[in-house]
């Protein structure tokens, strides 16, 4: 049977989001958004241009008419509002905890057997709200933002030494903001370190290019954020679930105790595959990185709690 995918929010990233989706023929699309006639007409744009891509999935667009979701078996959840120049994800919180409350419960009745995953920011407290509006196991509420951050820590090393992107791994874990973790040593071109290949001043600055990707996006384009790289980022990770591929990814995960963090969102290594989380890897860490990461679980850990007390 044909799988199914619904994107929620049919702006940058969700349009192109449910574009790479068809593209790749994953799944039928269904783009629901609050906005009039907006999800119709992008999934009908790109609905003509399925002859010149050549794909068959069918994309249809809804405007608050959950119904469309029923039965998906993968939910991206864009909606909300994006960063204008001056802001941080942060700022966007007291608007989009509503918006992801009311939209997850939305879709958790009508696919109760769906995966999320989330990419409205900020990312990791947007995760607890759809876990609890949801019900969902753990396993099945994903946050997208490791992917993302380590395709940018890939793009700059692949530019930074003149080789294929496809040459290049990497890993970027902990929260999706200023306090993520980009792990040199586990970042590779094929398979050699790039602590081998690249000095430590440049690495430096590739690390720190990589923290602040989102704002060098958001300054160039002035009235949003970027959206090309997220939609695929999210698109992987779906494909990986619609697959069952059981591919290693960095995302953002409840975890249990493992790297001694309880009970909140942040990104690791996970595998994932139709059931969605199958297993969290841990991995070895220095004592440095260690800091860094339980650092950075200590700055979601307060924007959670600011969350909650917002109500
Ligand atoms: P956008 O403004 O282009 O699109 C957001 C869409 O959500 C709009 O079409 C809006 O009408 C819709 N929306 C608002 N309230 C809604 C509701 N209640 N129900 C359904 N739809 C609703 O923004 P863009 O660029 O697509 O970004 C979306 C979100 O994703 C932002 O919060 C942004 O910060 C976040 N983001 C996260 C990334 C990550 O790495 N996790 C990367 C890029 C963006
Ligand atoms: C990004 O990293 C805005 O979170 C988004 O581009």
């Amino acid at each position: 049977m044909r799988k199914k995918a619904t994107v929620i929010g049919a702006g940058n990233v969700g349009a192109t989001a449910a574009m790479r989706l068809a593209e790749k023929e994953l799944a039928d699309v269904v783009l629901i958004d609050v906005l009039e006639g907006v999800p119709a007409g992008k999934a009908l744009d790109l609905t003509e241009a399925a002859p010149v891509e050549k794909h068959d999935a069918k994309i249809i667009g809804a405007t608050g008419d959950y119904s469309e979701a029923k039965d998906s078996d993968i939910i991206i959840i864009t909606a909300g509002i994006p960063r204008k120049p001056g802001m941080s994800r942060d700022d966007l919180l007291s608007t989009n905890v509503g918006i992801m409350g009311s939209v997850t419960k939305e879709v958790a009745a009508v696919a109760p057997n769906a995966t999320l995953i989330i990419v409205s920011n900020p990312l990791d407290a947007m995760c607890h709200v759809a876990y609890e509006a949801s019900g969902f196991p753990k396993n099945r509420v994903i946050g997208m933002a490791g992917v993302l951050d380590s395709a940018r820590f890939r793009a700059f090393i692949a530019m930074e030494l003149d080789v294929s992107v496809e040459n290049t791994h990497a890993f970027v874990l902990g929260g999706h903001g200023d306090t993520m973790v980009p792990l040199p040593r586990y970042s590779t071109v094929a398979g050699i370190p790039i602590t081998e290949l690249i000095s430590k001043e440049r690495i430096d600055a590739l690390v720190e290019r990589t923290r602040t990707g989102g704002a060098e996006i958001v300054g160039l384009l002035k009235t949003g954020s970027a959206y090309y790289a997220p939609a695929s980022a999210a698109v992987e990770m779906a494909e990986a679930i619609l697959k069952d591929k059981k591919k290693i990814l960095p995302c953002a995960v409840c975890l249990n105790g493992e790297y001694g963090i309880n009970d909140l969102f942040i990104g690791v290594p996970v595998k994932l595959g139709e059931n969605g989380v199958e297993e969290i890897i841990e991995i070895e860490l220095t004592d440095s990185e260690k800091k860094a990461l339980q650092h950075s679980a200590d700055a979601v850990r307060q924007l959670v709690e600011d969350m909650k007390r917002l109500g």
